[in-house]
């Protein structure tokens, strides 16, 4: 295969998430590192990777120099790097599989086309979610609707094909309710069951029914990455379990108890739990935080409180979580660039005071602060890890 693929050889990939893949382009152009010519042999989900010229692992200085320029969530790992060969990258497949499906129609794809096609989606084990505006602008609906119900189909089978998925899915409008639940509107395939593993963690859901943070695959693998061996967990927001089974599966969590109201997120929790082997230790409380967590008082060494655009309203409940030597809250939120400092300060004299409310006498201090991803324009999310001691 090497031979007609092109030469590998041994070099450092940096990875991302995917929305963030421009910015680190441009930093890694910017550093001159960016090795044009070569091609990742892998591809992970939601994420990104680029091939640069070092042949081993990033020095401390260098991830360093990286963070000065990206000041975002990366991982870097040594790989095989393909030299030259045909492209692996999805985007010039899926361009190649639209003037293709244009061609066999006997049709030339006007540029507008091509320039209009999706240049992100999601991947959900094998199920590819495209935007809610893909393929909806004038020229492609005009071209769609001229074609057969038959060559249509071919394009969406050829679609997921391309971007390494056997079923398609466009995100429609985000049902108004409380739940939020996504709807999805199938195109090629009927299941909307979603199974996938990820750093050796099985997750599974409905994805018509539950909101999954694609996106914060760093934050997960920090999160999965950090030592809660034999501590006690509280998830406020646990979802399907994008914190709580890493938490469980491979930060040596002894028990989690998982606050969600949605009950399909919940049903994807459990499945999760199961097909890891943690359910002994997941307890689930369903229903609203604000009434489930006033039931877990001082069980806690460790709250997480995975919200955006805030977490807020529980800040109190989460303290009061915590056990009386104290524990760690692990704070999401959305942020404006500039105000981030002031934001943690703030932040900090508020727990200061709600704790002091709640009668526990601690010191409180930031502990690290992570910026996970650009939210939208000059609007970051950040994780504001907090210490809670009794020292
Ligand atoms: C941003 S999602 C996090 C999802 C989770 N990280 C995942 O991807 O599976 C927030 C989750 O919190 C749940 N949620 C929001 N407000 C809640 C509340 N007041 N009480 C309990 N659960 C809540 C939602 O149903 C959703 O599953």
């Amino acid at each position: 295969m090497d031979s007609t693929d092109g030469t590998p050889r041994i070099g450092v990939v940096i990875w991302t998430s995917q929305h963030l893949g421009s910015e680190l382009h441009a930093a890694l152009k910017a550093l001159k590192w960016f090795d044009k010519g070569g091609r990742s042999r892998n591809e992970r989900r939601e994420q990104i990777g680029f091939p640069c010229l070092q042949s081993s692992a990033l020095t401390i200085e260098q991830m360093d120099e990286l963070r000065a320029v990206f000041p975002y969530q990366f991982e870097h790992e040594v790989l095989a790097v393909r030299e030259v060969g045909p492209s692996v990258n999805p985007h010039d497949r899926l361009r190649k599989c639209a003037l293709g499906w244009a061609g066999h129609q006997g049709a030339e794809l006007p540029g507008k086309l091509v320039e209009t096609l999706p240049n992100k989606w999601e991947r959900l084990g094998d199920l590819i979610v495209l935007p809610i505006d893909a393929f909806q602008d004038d020229a492609w609906c005009e071209r769609l609707e001229a074609a057969s119900s038959s060559n249509r189909h071919e394009l969406w089978q050829n679609v997921a094909t391309a971007l390494g998925g056997t079923r398609l899915a466009r995100q429609a409008q985000i049902m108004d309710n409380a739940l939020r639940s996504p709807q999805l509107e199938m195109l090629y395939g009927e299941q909307t069951w979603v199974e996938f593993s990820d750093h050796g963690v099985k997750f599974g859901f409905d994805a018509q029914h539950v909101m999954f943070s694609a996106g914060n695959v760093t934050e997960r693998h920090r999160i999965g990455g950090l030592n809660m061996q034999g501590e006690t967990i509280v998830d406020a927001y646990a979802g399907t379990g994008y914190y709580t089974l890493p938490m469980l599966v491979r930060s040596g969590a002894l028990h989690v108890h998982a606050c969600e109201m949605n009950p399909a997120s919940i049903d994807g929790l459990q499945w999760g739990a199961e097909a890891n082997n943690v359910a002994d230790q997941l307890t689930v409380h369903q229903g609203d935080n604000q009434t489930t967590l006033p039931s877990l008082i001082g069980i806690a060494d460790r709250c997480h409180l995975g919200l955006l655009p805030s977490s807020e309203a529980v800040w109190s409940h989460a303290l009061n979580c915590l056990k009386p030597e104290g524990g760690r809250l692990h704070i999401h939120m959305n942020v404006e660039e500039g105000s981030i400092e002031e934001w943690c300060e703030q932040t900090i004299s508020e727990l200061r005071q709600l704790s002091k409310e709640l009668g526990r006498v601690w010191t409180i201090e930031a502990e690290h602060l992570e910026r996970v991803k650009s939210y939208a324009p000059r609007v970051l999310h950040i994780v504001l890890d907090v210490k809670c001691s009794t020292v």
